[in-house]
C-alpha cells in the first residue's frame, strides 16, 4: 500500500473532573487525512483545500511532531506527504491537534507495516500535542484512536483502558481560545477536601459510562476543581451560560479539553432545546459561537481508502 487515507474523531477530553485522563470520542466532528509514501526522507503537507490555519512547518504542526519522532525511532528511507481532507475546528478544545497526530501514527504504521501496538502509537502521538503549544499528554490521541471513553491509566509507559460508550447526545458551543494554550496556569497541587471531591466524580464518570446513566453522567461531568476554574474565565459569564443549560434540560455542562468550547449532555429529546438555550446564553454575553448536535461515538480511527 502507497497511500491511505483515515478518519479520527474529535475528542472532548477530561471530561470534566478527568484532567489528562479521560476522553470521549465523537460521532462528529471528525478529521481525514490522505497519507502518501514519498521517495524523500522528509515529511510534507499539502494544505490546499484546507479551511483552518495549519502550519506546514512539521516542528510546528502536530502531525509533523508525532512522526518526526516517529521517524526517528524506525530504520526508513521514505518520507511522507500528508493531506488534510476534513478538519475540525483548530484551538477550540475539540481534540483537532490529537486527531490529527493520531491520525498520522495510524496511517504510516499501517503503511510502513510497522505493526506498533495501540499504546505505542498513542505515546508516540502524544508528543505531537507539544506542538500546539501543550506539554504531550495523551487523553486527546487515546481518544481518537480507539474511540469510545479512554482512561489513561499510566503515562510512564502509555497505557490505556478504553469502554463502549452510549450514544449520549451532546451540544457544544465551539468557540476558539484567545490564548495558544492555558495549561500553565493549572494549580500545581490541590487542597485534600477538593482532591477527594474530584476522585468521587471521577469514579461517578466511570460509574455512569458503566451504567449508560446519561443522567448520571451529566452530573458526574458537571463538576471539577482543575481545569474548569482555570479554563472558564476566559468565558464571558460562564456561571449565567451554564446556569441556562442546566435550566433548559441539560444534566451537566463543562469545558471541553483545554477551551474555549462548552459542552452538555441532555437526554435525546432535549438537544433542541439545549441547543437554543446555548444559542442564547452566549449571545447574551454577545458571543456567537457554531452550536453543533452530536453524540459519544464508539468509533475510533478509520480506514476510508488504501491505495
Ligand atoms: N487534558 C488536556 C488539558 C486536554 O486539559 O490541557 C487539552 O488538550
Amino acid at each position: 500500500m502507497k497511500a491511505i487515507t483515515v478518519r479520527a474523531p474529535s475528542t472532548i477530553a477530561n471530561l470534566g473532573p478527568g484532567f489528562d485522563i479521560f476522553a470521549l470520542a465523537l460521532e462528529h466532528p471528525y478529521i481525514e487525512l490522505r497519507m502518501e509514501l514519498t521517495g524523500t526522507k522528509s515529511i510534507a503537507f499539502n494544505l490546499d483545500g484546507c479551511r483552518e490555519d495549519i502550519p506546514d512547518d512539521p516542528e510546528k504542526n502536530c502531525a509533523g511532531l508525532a512522526l518526526m519522532g516517529m521517524f526517528s525511532k524506525i530504520n526508513s528511507n521514505t518520507g511522507v506527504l500528508i493531506e488534510p481532507k476534513k478538519t475540525i475546528r483548530v484551538g477550540a478544545g475539540l481534540g483537532s491537534s490529537g486527531a490529527c497526530a493520531s491520525a498520522s501514527v495510524y496511517g504510516l504504521n499501517r503503511l510502513l507495516e510497522l505493526d506498533l501496538s495501540h499504546n505505542q502509537m498513542i505515546e508516540i502521538a502524544s508528543q505531537g500535542e507539544i506542538a500546539s503549544g501543550s506539554v504531550a499528554h495523551a487523553d486527546n490521541v487515546a481518544g481518537a484512536m480507539l474511540g469510545g471513553f479512554v482512561i489513561v491509566k499510566s503515562y510512564h509507559p502509555v497505557d490505556v483502558v478504553r469502554m463502549d460508550v452510549l450514544a449520549v447526545p451532546i451540544v457544544i458551543g465551539v468557540m476558539r481560545k484567545t490564548q495558544r494554550t492555558t495549561r500553565s496556569f493549572i494549580p500545581k497541587s490541590m487542597d485534600l477536601a477538593l482532591v477527594k471531591e474530584q476522585l468521587a466524580q471521577c469514579a461517578l464518570v466511570v460509574h455512569a459510562i458503566m451504567k449508560g446513566d446519561i443522567e448520571e453522567l451529566g452530573r458526574a461531568i458537571n463538576k471539577d476543581h482543575i481545569s474548569e476554574p482555570v479554563r472558564s474565565q476566559s468565558i464571558p459569564g460562564y456561571a449565567d451560560i451554564k446556569r441556562r443549560l442546566l435550566d433548559s434540560g441539560a444534566y451537566g455542562c463543562n469545558v471541553s479539553g483545554g477551551g474555549r468550547s462548552v459542552f452538555a449532555i441532555c437526554d435525546e429529546g432535549r438537544t433542541q432545546d439545549v441547543a437554543a438555550a446555548m444559542q442564547e446564553a452566549f449571545n447574551h454575553e454577545h458571543i456567537d459561537p457554531e452550536i453543533i448536535i452530536t453524540r459519544a461515538s464508539n468509533e475510533g480511527i478509520t480506514e476510508i481508502a488504501g491505495e
